[in-house]
């Protein structure tokens, strides 16, 4: 129903092909070199690709928002892939998806990462706006000339002494 609260749900094969629009032609990844056969990979027409937990947001009953979790990445989660549709920005999607899957995250772990490439200011921005602190950079880990900044969110250390 138009105006229902968006929600955040387990990836199924048929967002496939609203996941793959809403990605392709986008920054960062267009400035990345991702394309069709990295999406395909990715988001196969069985499902989502092994290791990885997919999930979209829909909003208005169509596909706004979708995110790939990797479990299991020093002591936490690693946040692959965090993307709103770009006529759904600014409405506060990213910031839902991301408590959501940080909900997730943090039922298990007590870290969630993430990267961002260095030129990607706005998300920089949000991320750091989410609480996300900028670890350090991996520079040339994508392409040339360009770093990925590891991002950390934590609930606390893993032990207690
Ligand atoms: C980054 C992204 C996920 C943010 O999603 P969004 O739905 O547009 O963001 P929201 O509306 O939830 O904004 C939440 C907060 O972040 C801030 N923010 C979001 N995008 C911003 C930008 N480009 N520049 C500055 N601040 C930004 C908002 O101002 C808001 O701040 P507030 O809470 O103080 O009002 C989205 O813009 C996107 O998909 N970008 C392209 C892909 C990308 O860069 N992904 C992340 C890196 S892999």
């Amino acid at each position: 129903m138009p105006g229902d609260s968006p929600i955040m749900r387990a990836y199924r094969p048929e967002d496939r092909a609203p996941v793959v629009r809403l990605l392709t032609g986008s920054d960062p990844w267009r400035k990345l070199g991702y394309g069709d056969e990295d999406w395909a990979r990715l988001f196969r027409t069985d499902g989502i690709v092994e290791g990885r937990e997919g999930y979209v947001l829909e909003a208005d009953g169509a596909v706004a928002g979708v995110a790939l979790l990797r479990p299991k990445f020093l002591m936490g989660d690693y946040l692959e892939l965090l993307a709103i549709a770009p006529t759904a920005r600014s409405k506060g999607y990213g910031a839902l998806l991301l408590a959501q899957i940080e909900a997730v995250t943090f039922a298990r772990a007590k870290n969630l990462f993430a990267c961002v490439s260095d030129f990607n200011n706005g998300a920089r921005r949000f991320y750091a706006g989410q609480g996300y602190c900028e670890i350090g950079p991996l520079p040339n880990l994508l392409i040339p000339g360009s770093a990925e900044l590891l991002l950390r969110k934590t609930s606390g250390p893993m032990r207690k002494i």
